[in-house]
């Protein structure tokens, strides 16, 4: 059943998802990336459309068929910095940011412009790349600007629910829903996840296997559960 506040809570915040890899280039071809596919932010997106909220989606790289969404505002970026760039200008207050992607955590230092020869055999030195909740998150203290959700996401193989606590401290999240990769129905490139949701007060309920179409839809409802 859905409530009046559920109700007005849909119409009141808009969501942002982020899905897929990043790309960061080496020389004119070659990148860093990961496998993500964008499966999983995608369903979340096309679940938030569902539901009646106005959804953008900026997703990395992915196959076509996890690319737009049908009526949300949809976004493609290449690189970490550029998934930055195009979340911070969709902050405002009443945001639901939803961190799905799997951006590259470094990028090279220098990009050649030309296409590298076997026998140059470089020396590649890679430069962090900026986090992207953390940074949201300082601009939310700086601007004074009220009402955004952080979520995230943790995708583990070991020590899980221990590092993805940590994660949700260490970015200030206000939810971070952990994804075990030592589980065979679970992660990168699968149609099932088996997802743990992890709250602010460390409070955590692991939930049973399930398709990343359905759980689209019980991220947005456990999240509509605890503030809508
Ligand atoms: N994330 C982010 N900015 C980055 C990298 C990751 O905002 N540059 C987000 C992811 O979208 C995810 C969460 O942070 O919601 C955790 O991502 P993960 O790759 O698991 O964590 P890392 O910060 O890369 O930490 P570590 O490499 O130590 O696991």
């Amino acid at each position: 059943m859905i409530t009046e506040s559920i109700e007005k809570f849909r119409k009141t915040y808009k969501i942002v998802v982020t899905s897929g890899p990043t790309r960061e280039f080496i020389d004119t071809i070659r990148f860093l990336s990961n496998p993500s596919t964008g499966r999983m932010g995608y369903y979340i997106a096309k679940a938030g459309i569902n539901l009646g909220y106005k959804v953008t989606y900026i997703h990395g790289p992915v196959p076509a068929r996890f690319g737009d969404v049908e009526d949300a505002e949809n976004i493609s970026v290449i690189s970490t910095v550029d998934m930055l760039t195009e979340v911070i200008k969709q902050i405002e207050p009443y945001t639901i940011l939803i961190m799905a992607a799997a951006p590259a955590d470094y990028r090279p230092e220098k990009k050649f412009d030309y296409k590298l020869k076997k026998k140059e055999n470089p020396e590649i030195k890679f430069v962090p790349n900026p986090d992207i909740l953390n940074t949201v998150h300082e601009m939310l203290s700086d601007k004074n600007i009220p009402h955004v959700l952080l979520i995230g996401f943790a995708a583990e193989i070991q020590n899980a629910l221990e590092y993805a606590i940590s994660k949700l401290e260490r970015k200030h999240l206000d939810m971070i829903f952990l994804n075990d990769l030592s589980k065979s129905g679970s992660g990168f490139g699968v149609d099932t996840n088996e997802l743990t949701v992890i709250h602010k007060d460390k409070s955590y309920e692991k939930w049973t296997t399930d398709s990343k179409e359905k759980l689209g839809y019980r991220i947005i409802n456990e999240i509509e559960k605890c503030w809508g």
